[in-house]
């Protein structure tokens, strides 16, 4: 076995991202990968997906050193992102014999991002492919082939590959996706904490609004007699695959265990921080698990996470110009965008005249979908410490989070 292959039969040809640290706006502490695989029967050899287009030369590289390229006989683009498609006219190039694999959706999306690039004779060479279809390419080996719409984008789908001879692998695009940059691409070979956690950070920031859709999709992969599943990004899955398969069930329903607090906040002259720090004691009086963060020293990506497992969101702003501390207007827009479910919201904030922002956060939270409560906090200038006492309205939201 050389260091890139897998499984027999099976080479990681992808690209690891040790230095990316933002990626289109959601923090990658740990980096990532652009996973692509390299599948052999004997007969015929299918290359899975490209990579980020920077890193073409290593793709290319990988690829010549498991065969060349001229022998590949299929492209399958599961997903058509330019992470994962973005190195397509480079490849085609060194591809002059390879049938395009791909689904009906997948064609529109590489027409529309690669039309000033590739002859239109290449549409001649793609093969669409629905629900079911498969493509059996001798000695045991056949991929079916399953849509995944909006795992993460319309064009999503998954190439299961059945094998009499080895390994059943979920080629599984973005679904079960981790951003982790690792030389070690099996689950159990890193630390599962880690892995877990930038799971579950990865459908927080990626998937949560699509849950809807992931809760119909999931139970038609999960019968799936996997063995393995290749990601497209991260480590791929062969111990814990019930472990991500549960995980992403309960996402996707919006199951939430027990009855924590996230208080999300700014503040210009710690008015609206104190009411913060108030709210965060009085919380934690009642033995309710409770987390702070201040947005201008925290991380959006990180927020929304903490967010998607907690019942009740508590936001604050001071007024600023007749509205929202911008910090404050930049994550609720991200947040509304990602709809968290089941949670609970209050608003509050400080004020010297005007005193909007607290109603425009309520309008907000309720624009995500969020079950916000009727009362607000308003405090004018510096909070006196009776304004701090917060007994009643903690107990109304206890009472909601029931
Ligand atoms: Fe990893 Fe939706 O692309």
């Amino acid at each position: 076995m050389t260091h890139l292959e897998l499984l027999k039969d099976v080479w990681y040809v992808g690209y690891v991202d040790f230095e990316v640290r933002n990626f289109h706006g959601y923090s990658t502490h740990r980096g990532t990968s652009y996973n692509a695989y390299i599948v052999k029967s004997g007969d015929k050899t299918v290359l899975i997906d490209t990579v980020k287009r920077p890193y073409f030369e290593y793709y290319l590289d990988k690829i010549k050193h498991v065969c060349d390229p001229a022998e590949i006989d299929y492209l399958i683009m599961d997903h058509i992102e330019m992470d994962h498609s973005g190195s397509f006219p480079l490849i085609l190039k060194h591809l002059p014999n390879a049938e395009i694999i791909t689904s009906v959706r997948g064609v529109d999306v590489l027409k529309s991002h690669f039309h000033q690039e590739i002859d239109a004779e290449v549409f001649d060479r793609i093969r669409t492919v629905k629900n079911g279809d498969t493509l059996d390419i001798g000695h045991g080996k056949k991929f079916t082939f399953v849509p995944i719409p909006m795992i993460h984008w319309p064009d999503s789908m998954v190439a299961f590959m059945s094998d009499d001879n080895g390994k059943n692998i979920l080629f599984s695009s973005d679904a079960f996706g981790q951003h982790i940059a690792t030389t070690m691409r099996w689950d159990d070979e890193n630390d599962m904490c880690e892995i877990m956690e930038e799971a579950e950070k990865y459908y927080a920031n990626i998937l949560l609004h699509l849950s809807g859709l992931i809760a119909k999709t999931l139970p038609v992969v999960g019968a799936l007699p996997i063995d393995v599943v290749c990601t497209a990004h991260g480590v791929c899955w062969r111990k814990n695959i019930p472990e991500i398969l549960e995980k992403y069930r309960k996402w996707s329903s919006g199951e939430i265990e027990g009855k924590s607090v996230i208080i999300v906040y700014d503040t210009m002259w710690e008015s609206t921080a104190k009411i913060a720090k108030a709210l965060t004691k009085e919380i934690r009086h009642r033995g309710i698990p409770v987390k702070r963060f201040r947005l201008t020293q925290a991380d959006y990506s990180d927020v929304i996470t903490e967010v998607m497992k907690a019942k009740a969101i508590l936001i604050g702003s001071p007024t600023l110009n007749n509205g929202l501390y911008p910090s404050v207007a930049e994550y609720l827009c991200y947040q509304r965008g990602l709809k968290p479910m089941n949670k609970v919201g209050l608003a509050f904030g400080s004020y010297g005249w005007s005193g909007q922002a607290a109603q425009e956060i309520a309008d907000q939270m309720k624009a995500a979908g969020i079950d916000v409560m009727d009362e607000l906090i308003k405090i004018k200038f510096v909070p006196k410490a009776e304004d701090l006492d917060f007994k009643d309205i903690v107990d109304k939201l206890i009472e909601k989070m029931k």
